[in-house]
C-alpha cells in the first residue's frame, strides 16, 4: 500500500506564487477563513455577486441526497452572463476572440453577444421552444455554440450539448433520453484542414421515427453540401434575419434546470447529469475568478476544452461570461496547419490565462519545445490543468517551457457531476506542489476515506468523498433518480462518492490517483495507474505512457504498460531493450511490486475525442479479449497499430 505513493511522495519541489500575483493574496487568502467560519454565509455572499430578480432568503435546503441552493430567489442566467456587463458600461469589451481553423477571425463584444442571444432567444421561441423544453446542441467550436447555450438559458430551455465527434446513434440516444424537441447544428466545421460534416449525423440520428424533434436549426459554417428536410430544417442566419432584435428576459427560480450533460458511467448507458441555475453559476463564477486570479478588465483567457464537454460549459460559457471575461475560442486542432498554432494564438491575443489538459501538455512535450518556444508567450501569467492527474514531469514542463519558469500551474480537480472546480490551488495564494491538486477551494469540504468510510490519516490513501453539499453539484441523473442515489450516495451515506482514489500527504493536502476503477491490486498491493505512468513518463526515453491492470493468474492483477518512445530513443534502442529499461526503471522508482509485467512499445495510444486515454480498451488488448465499444475513439487505426505490436 505504501509503495505506490512513494513516487509521488518523493515529489518535494515547491513553488510560491510570484510577487505580482501574491499582491492579491491577502484578500483571497481570507476566503478560506471566511468559508471556514460560516460556510453557508460565505456561499450566500458569493451568490449575491450575481444579479437577482428576487433575492433569496434561504441558502441551502438539504434533504440528502437532494440539495436546493438559494431556492426562493429568481434570476436569469443569460442576463448575468451578458446584459449585466453591457448595463455596467462594458458592452465594448471583447467577449470572444474567435479563430477558425483556416485562419478566419471574428471578434464579438459583450454588446454583440447580447444582441445575438436576444435574437436567438426569439428564434427559439418562434420554433415553439418553451421554458423547461430540451434543446440538443450539436455544434463545434463556433461563437454560435456559446450563443445557443445562452439563448436556451435566457428562455429557460434546458440544453443538452452533444460533443461534435459523437456518432448518430450516440446523438440519438441523448436526444431520446432528454426528450429534445429541437437540434441546433451546423453544416460542417473545420478539422485537420478539411471540412468535417455534422448535419449528416443529425439527419442519420433522426432518420428512424419515434423522436420528438420538430426542427433542426443549422448554422452555416463549412459551406459543404447537405441534405435538407423541408419544414424541419431551418437556416440559422435566415431565422436570425427575420427575428426581432429586442427580447425581454424572464427570471427563473434558482433551481430551474439549466442543462443536462451526458457522461459515460463505468458501464452501459451514459448518465444525464442535471445542473440547475443559480448555484451552478455561483460556483463556476467564483472558482473561475479565484483559482485563476482573474482580472476581467485586463486578462485574456483561453480554455482549450470543447464546448461539448463540461469544461466548455463551466469554463468557457458560464463561469467566464458571468465574470465578463475576454476569451479566445479556437476551432479545429492544434497541429493545423502547424504545431506552432496554439502558441501563435497566445502571442497574437496576448493570452494571460491558459487552461488545458495534461494530455495536450504531453503532446506538446512529445512534439518538442522548439514549437512552443517559437512564439512570445510572455503574456501568460497563470496556467491551468484539468481532466486527469498531471504527472510532475508534465507539470514542470508546462511551468518551464510554456510558463517561462515562473508562471504558476494550478491543477484543478472536478467532474461533470461537480459542475465546477472542487480541489485546486489558488494561483495568487497557494505554494504549489507539482502533480497535486492540493486543497479544496473555499467553501468545499473534502475527505479521503477507507472502504468503511473512515477518514484516512496523513500519508495514507483511499477514496475521495465530498462531505457536504456544494452549490454547483449535480441535482440528479435525468430521468433516473435511483441511479443517482446508487452511483454517488449509496456507498457513504450522505457523503458524495466521487469514484476517484486520492491520498493525503503529510500536510493533509490531496493528490488524486485516478479513477478507482483504474486502481490495480497486485498481489494484495494497491498500485495507481497514474503513479506508474508518472514514473514511466519521468524516464528520458518516454513520450507518453498508459498503464492498465490486466488480470493475472498469480497476482490478481498485473501492471501492463503501453509506451510511446521519443523518436530519438525509438531510433537507437531495440524494442526489447526499451522494454527492459523501462521495467527496471519503474521497479527502481516505485518498487518491485510495480514493475510492469509487460511494456508494449506502441506508435500511439487510443484516445477519446476529448483526449482521454481509453484504458478500458487497452485492458481489453492486454488481456487479448474481444475489444469493447470503440465508438468514442478518435482514431480507429490506433487500435490496429497497437495490435500489430502485441506479440
Ligand atoms: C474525472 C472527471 C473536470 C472536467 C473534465 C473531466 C478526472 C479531472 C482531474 C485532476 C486528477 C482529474 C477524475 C474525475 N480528473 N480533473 N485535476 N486531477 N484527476 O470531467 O469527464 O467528468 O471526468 O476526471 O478522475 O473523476 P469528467
Amino acid at each position: 500500500m505504501s509503495d505506490r505513493i512513494d513516487h509521488l511522495l518523493n515529489e518535494t519541489r515547491r513553488f510560491a506564487p510570484p510577487e505580482e500575483l501574491a499582491r492579491a493574496s491577502a484578500t483571497t487568502a481570507e476566503l478560506y477563513e471566511r468559508a471556514g467560519e460560516d460556510r453557508l454565509g460565505f456561499w450566500a455572499e458569493q451568490a449575491r455577486e450575481l444579479q437577482w430578480e428576487t433575492p433569496f432568503t434561504e441558502v441551502l435546503d438539504w434533504q440528502p441526497p437532494h440539495a436546493k441552493w438559494f431556492h426562493d430567489g429568481t434570476l436569469n442566467v443569460a442576463v448575468n452572463c451578458l446584459d449585466r456587463h453591457v448595463d455596467a458600461g462594458n458592452g465594448d469589451r471583447v467577449a470572444l476572440h474567435w479563430e477558425g481553423e483556416p485562419g478566419d477571425r471574428r471578434t464579438l463584444t459583450y454588446a454583440d453577444m447580447t444582441a445575438e442571444v436576444k435574437r436567438l432567444a426569439n428564434v427559439l421561441t418562434s420554433l415553439g421552444v418553451k421554458a423547461g423544453d430540451r434543446v440538443a446542441i450539436y455544434l463545434p467550436m463556433l461563437p454560435e455554440a456559446v450563443a445557443a447555450m445562452l439563448a436556451c438559458a435566457r428562455i429557460g430551455a434546458v440544453h443538452t450539448a452533444v460533443f461534435g465527434g459523437f456518432s448518430p446513434s450516440n446523438l440519438r440516444g441523448r436526444i431520446d433520453d432528454a426528450g429534445a424537441t429541437l437540434v441546433i447544428t451546423t453544416d460542417g466545421a473545420w478539422r485537420k484542414g478539411k471540412v468535417f460534416a455534422l448535419k449528416p449525423t443529425v439527419d442519420e440520428a433522426l432518420r428512424e421515427p419515434g423522436h420528438g424533434v420538430t426542427n433542426v436549426l443549422v448554422v452555416k459554417r463549412g459551406e459543404n453540401d447537405i441534405d435538407w428536410v423541408d419544414g424541419r430544417d431551418v437556416w440559422y442566419h435566415e431565422a436570425m434575419a427575420d427575428a426581432e432584435a429586442e427580447h425581454v428576459a424572464e427570471a427563473f427560480p434558482a433551481e430551474h434546470p439549466l442543462f443536462i450533460l451526458y457522461t459515460s458511467g463505468t458501464t452501459g448507458r451514459p448518465k444525464g447529469i442535471l445542473h440547475t441555475s443559480a448555484g451552478y453559476l455561483t460556483q463556476t463564477a467564483f472558482t473561475h475568478r479565484h483559482v485563476f486570479d482573474l482580472q476581467p478588465e485586463r486578462d485574456v483567457y483561453w480554455c482549450t476544452a470543447d464546448i461539448g464537454w463540461v469544461t466548455g460549459h463551466s469554463y468557457i460559457v458560464y463561469g467566464p461570461m458571468a465574470n465578463g471575461t475576454t476569451q479566445v475560442m479556437h476551432e479545429g486542432t492544434f497541429d493545423t496547419p502547424t504545431p506552432q498554432r496554439p502558441w501563435q494564438i497566445i502571442e497574437r491575443y496576448g493570452v494571460t490565462i491558459f487552461y488545458t489538459a495534461p494530455t495536450a501538455i504531453r503532446t506538446f512535450m512529445k512534439l518538442g519545445r522548439q514549437h512552443t518556444q517559437s512564439s512570445d508567450l510572455s503574456s501568460l501569467r497563470v496556467l491551468g490543468s484539468v481532466g486527469e492527474p498531471i504527472n510532475p514531469e508534465a507539470w514542470m514542463w508546462y511551468r518551464d517551457v510554456v510558463g517561462g519558469g515562473t508562471t504558476p500551474v494550478v491543477d484543478t480537480w472536478w467532474q461533470t457531476e461537480t459542475g465546477a472546480i472542487m480541489i485546486s490551488a489558488l494561483a495568487s495564494v497557494t505554494t504549489l506542489k507539482p502533480g497535486s491538486a492540493q486543497v479544496p477551494i473555499p467553501g468545499i469540504e473534502i475527505d479521503v476515506v477507507d472502504e468503511q468510510g473512515s477518514s484516512v490519516g496523513e500519508g495514507d490513501g483511499g477514496l475521495l468523498v465530498v462531505t457536504s453539499p456544494w452549490p454547483s453539484m449535480l441535482r440528479t441523473i435525468w430521468g433516473d433518480d435511483d441511479r443517482y442515489r446508487e452511483t454517488y450516495w449509496e456507498k457513504f451515506g450522505d457523503r458524495y462518492f466521487a469514484g476517484d482514489g486520492a491520498r493525503k500527504d503529510d500536510d493533509g493536502e490531496i493528490w488524486l490517483l485516478g479513477r478507482v476503477d483504474d486502481v490495480m491490486n497486485v498481489s494484495g498491493h494497491r498500485l495507481s495507474t497514474a503513479e506508474i505512468e508518472s514514473s514511466l513518463v519521468a524516464h528520458e526515453s518516454t513520450a507518453e505512457a498508459a498503464v492498465v491492470g490486466a488480470s493475472d493468474e498469480t497476482t490478481g492483477q498485473a501492471v501492463v504498460a503501453f509506451v510511446i518512445l521519443k523518436q530519438r530513443f525509438a531510433d537507437e534502442l531495440t524494442v526489447e531493450e526499451s522494454e527492459d529499461v523501462l521495467r527496471k526503471h519503474v521497479a527502481a522508482e516505485i518498487g518491485a511490486i510495480a514493475r510492469p509485467r509487460q511494456v508494449f512499445i506502441v506508435p500511439d495510444l487510443p484516445k477519446t475525442r476529448s483526449g482521454k486515454i481509453m484504458r478500458r480498451l487497452l485492458r481489453d488488448l492486454a488481456e487479448r479479449r474481444e475489444i469493447g465499444d470503440t465508438t468514442t475513439l478518435a482514431d480507429q487505426s490506433v487500435v490496429d497499430a497497437i495490435q500489430s505490436q502485441l506479440r
